[in-house]
């Protein structure tokens, strides 16, 4: 099958990667010229786990190809996908401003055959929205499909190799019956591909996303608690997630969500509520718990020093929103880079993959340190923001001697309190008491 993806970020750099990979002859456009120029050249621009393999292998085969030529993708594609961004705007809703611009420029080349499919996230309304805008620019009724996706960056490959489920908003069975064909050979340990309206497939994205939120502002909230009451969270969330009603999964205490999704997800289902009349009395607290447990681990580092951080150094481990990936977007190590800059730090950061993001950002404000143990090197504290299994198992020995004080802030509960007492360190950590060195 021809398949133009408009849009070659995180969504459509690996949705067109995957699709070439089950051999259908993809075209992925992006109007980043930058972009272009380095996939042209066999160079990846984001980093993902297996993806830069899978684009070698399929560009080789000549059945994945990348152009800034919208109009030479779009022509003769039986499927055209839009994964353009949706970013926030700035009172919370949700910018279509890319959409849009997509939508008109690809309107000349539809062809009779051609089905528009809606992979970034839009607000529900949206696909009515195109197809009404398609018809008045061509004429004709054409098919627009909604297709949101769930991949997670950093596994994004295998969640789209293999996916929980797929969901489809359609308004023909003929529609369906292309996408089924397309989404096959994905599916092949029985798992579903969801056939609903294409309002509640746009539902369904921001539904998920939002309750996942909502677990995660949740549990942080009971963190903060279980910290002032000298309760444990750990042994708060082992009580709770062996009920089945629960389970385990997204009930990490933290230093909040970050990323492209979550944050603008949770604001634009609100602005979606607001909308139809309704206050989203949920979103709006979890959305609000979020930007306030970002501060958390800023504060923690401010008491302990009484504020007085001008003259420390300290180490920051992690800066991607999670492991696995390069993304900064709404990532809570640039909220903690923020505080602890306008008090003065001096700060060594480490990332394995996104420190040419923050570089991009920051520039000369940091120091750079290529790995986790310079970073350390005659450091006050580390702060421990992303959890990257290399922060798993240090030396914690050698990690007492290249730091000046030996006080660890971790924002991602890797290690046992008592552990790090007997290793000899001051510990904080997110809903758990805090340890002192020498105590
Ligand atoms: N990143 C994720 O993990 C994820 C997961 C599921 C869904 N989504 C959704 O998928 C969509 C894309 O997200 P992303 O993270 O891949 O975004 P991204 O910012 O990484 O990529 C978007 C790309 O679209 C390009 N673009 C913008 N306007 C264009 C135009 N007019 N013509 C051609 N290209 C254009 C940009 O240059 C950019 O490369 C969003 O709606 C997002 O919410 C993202």
């Amino acid at each position: 099958m021809k398949i133009a993806v408009i849009g070659t970020g995180y969504v459509g750099l690996v949705t067109g990667t995957c699709l070439a990979e089950t051999g259908n002859d993809v075209t992925c456009v992006d109007c980043d010229r930058e972009k272009i120029g380095l996939l042209e050249r066999g160079e990846v621009p984001i980093y993902e786990p297996g993806l830069a393999e899978l684009i070698k292998r399929n560009a080789a085969g000549r059945r994945l190809h990348f152009t800034t030529d919208l109009a030479s993708a779009a022509a003769g594609a039986r499927l055209i996908f839009l994964a353009v961004g949706t970013p926030s705007a700035d009172d919370g809703s949700v910018d279509l401003s890319a959409v849009w611009e997509v939508v008109a420029q690809i309107a000349p080349h539809l062809t009779p055959q051609a089905i528009v499919v809606c992979k970034s996230t839009v607000p529900v309304g949206t696909n009515a929205a195109v197809t009404a805008r398609l018809k008045q620019l061509t004429g004709r009724d054409c098919p627009v499909a909604s297709n949101p996706e769930f991949l997670k960056e950093g596994t994004a490959i295998e969640d789209f190799m293999k996916p929980d489920r797929v969901v489809i908003g359609v308004r023909s069975q003929e529609v369906a019956e292309v996408l089924w064909d397309l989404y096959q050979p994905y599916l092949r340990t029985d798992k579903p591909l969801l056939t609903m309206s294409p309002e509640s497939a746009e539902m369904t994205k921001y539904v998920a996303n939002s309750l996942l939120s909502t677990k995660i502002s949740f549990i942080n909230e009971m963190a903060n608690l279980c910290e002032r009451t000298g309760a444990d969270v750990n042994e708060v969330r082992r009580g709770i997630c062996h009920d089945s009603r629960i389970g385990f999964a997204f009930l990490f205490p933290g230093v909040g969500y970050g990323g492209s999704c979550f944050p603008k997800d949770v604001c634009g289902l609100a602005a979606v509520a607001r909308t139809h009349g309704l206050k989203p009395r949920i979103l709006d607290a979890v959305h609000e718990v979020n930007l306030r447990q970002k501060t958390v681990l800023g504060e923690k580092i401010e008491r302990h020093f009484d504020g007085r951080l001008s003259d420390k150094v300290i180490a920051v481990w992690g800066l991607a929103f999670k492991p696995g990936t390069d993304d900064v977007r709404e990532a809570p190590a640039l909220v903690l880079i923020d505080r602890l800059l306008e008090l003065g730090a001096t700060l060594r950061v480490h990332d394995p993959e996104a420190m040419g993001s923050v570089r991009r950002r920051y520039g000369e404000k940091l120091i750079y340190c290529d790995n986790r143990d310079d970073a350390l090197e005659d450091a006050d504290a580390v702060a421990i923001v992303t959890e990257w299994k290399h922060f798993v198992h240090p030396d914690f020995d050698q990690m007492r001697r290249r730091m000046r004080r030996p006080v660890i802030f971790d924002g991602r509960n890797l290690y046992r309190p008592q552990r790090m007492q007997q290793a000899g360190f001051t510990y904080y950590s997110i809903g758990r008491p805090p340890v002192r060195a020498g105590q």
